[in-house]
């Protein structure tokens, strides 16, 4: 087996994550207690919890939450669904089962490492990169240039990690117009559809428009629940998710039983539980563009469609790397500098650094932020 190299933006998380007083870069929406979420069950899903048998489940996922989690489709029964331990595990899985070593693939850069890494481990790859001279939007041409008779798959990510950007609707289509024509799967990572500004328009899911597409979605982020490491794969393609399913025997096998109630209690109060998480990003939205229009020197700023992560540009001369080095150690401040982003398969911009917007208590961060830019003379 290759040895998949560093996990980037994992190790930083490990040194840094639960060690920086403020973590203003974070992915997910702010999360919840145990008991706030078993005070929005229906009696029976909560005594379904309590009362649950804490033996293996199923490979698949229990039966009643892949029904949930198709209602959440347009098009999609519970034999469309395949559930994971957290998005990761479906990545990895997605990768081992479509590609051979004579495949190639097709890599949208930046990205969320596993989507580059675990495909080039396995066969040849090309980065399509993302325009930030085009609101970070993607050149359907270049797609279409970088497909070679082999090419089986193409992996994206939208709303996209770390720029926050959504492709346009006609773009979404014509790439799925493509692929179509040439006969590669796509899998769409769709962990942060339905979280954003409340006015972002979200895009449909790719497997209620593509026979070959594979939609990623998980409980970790819109949800704001990723310690129920909870996630799935939606596919029209029943076949491919067995295959999937046989690989995941040799790695979590089954999800946690008490998770599983628990996404059950969550999803059914999906409405409302997005509607708090994208009324939290409404909420820092502000925050966050009153403090770069204090620094039009220092940042050059761009509201993201959706998620809870922006990508501002820094433009200061001792670089991001530095800027975001010194922030997090003189002064406990996290956020995500370019070189986590960085690609084997191209050039991206070095000068950007990811911001979060998801979570509370933004304002004792950003004073922190402030603090640190006046002492360093700004
Ligand atoms: C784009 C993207 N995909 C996948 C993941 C992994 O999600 P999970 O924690 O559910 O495995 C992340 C986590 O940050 C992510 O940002």
């Amino acid at each position: 087996m290759t040895t998949l190299p560093d996990f980037r933006l994992e190790t930083h998380f490990s040194k840094w994550e639960f060690k920086a007083r403020h973590h203003l870069t974070a992915s997910d929406a702010q999360s919840m207690s145990l008991g706030d979420l078993l005070a929005m069950a229906a009696p029976e899903d909560r005594a379904g919890f309590e009362q649950m048998w804490l033996g293996y489940t199923e490979t698949y996922g229990a039966p009643d939450l892949r029904e949930q989690i198709a209602r959440t489709y347009v098009g999609q029964a519970a034999q469309n669904i395949l559930c994971f331990a957290g998005a990761s595990e479906g990545i990895f899985a997605a990768n081992a089962v479509l590609l051979d070593k004579d495949d190639h693939a097709i890599v949208i850069t930046p990205n969320y490492q596993s989507h580059e890494s675990l495909p080039v481990s396995i066969c040849s790859a090309t980065g399509v990169p993302l325009d930030p001279q085009d609101g970070w939007s993607l050149d359907i041409d270049r797609v279409a240039a970088a497909i070679r008779p082999n090419t089986r798959l193409l992996t994206m990510n939208f709303p996209h990690n770390p720029t926050g950007a959504i492709l346009p609707l006609d773009r979404y289509q014509a790439l799925i117009e493509l692929c179509r024509r040439h006969g590669i799967y796509i899998l769409h990572d769709e962990i942060f559809n339905g979280l954003g500004p409340s006015d972002a328009v979200h895009l449909p899911f790719i497997a209620d428009l593509y026979e070959r597409g594979l939609s990623l979605n998980v409980m970790s982020k819109s949800y704001g629940l990723p310690g129920l490491r909870v996630g799935w794969i939606a596919a029209q393609d029943t076949a491919l998710l067995s295959r999937m399913e046989r690989l995941k025997h040799y790695l979590s096998i089954c999800n946690s039983g008490p998770s599983e109630r628990l996404a059950m209690i969550a999803l059914k109060n999906r409405a409302q539980i997005l509607a708090r998480n994208c009324a939290t990003v409404d909420e820092n939205m502000p925050r966050w563009e009153a403090f770069f229009g204090r620094y039009p020197e220092l940042f050059e700023w761009r509201r993201p469609d959706g998620s809870c992560m922006a990508y501002p540009r820094y433009k200061g001369k001792d670089g991001v790397e530095a800027f975001a080095r010194d922030l997090v150690e003189q002064s406990g401040v996290l956020v995500l500098p370019s070189s986590i982003y960085s690609s084997d398969l191209g050039p991206v911009p070095e000068d950007h650094f990811r911001i979060g917007l998801g979570r509370h208590g933004l304002e004792e961060g950003l004073a922190a932020f402030e603090a640190h830019l006046m002492r360093n003379g700004h």
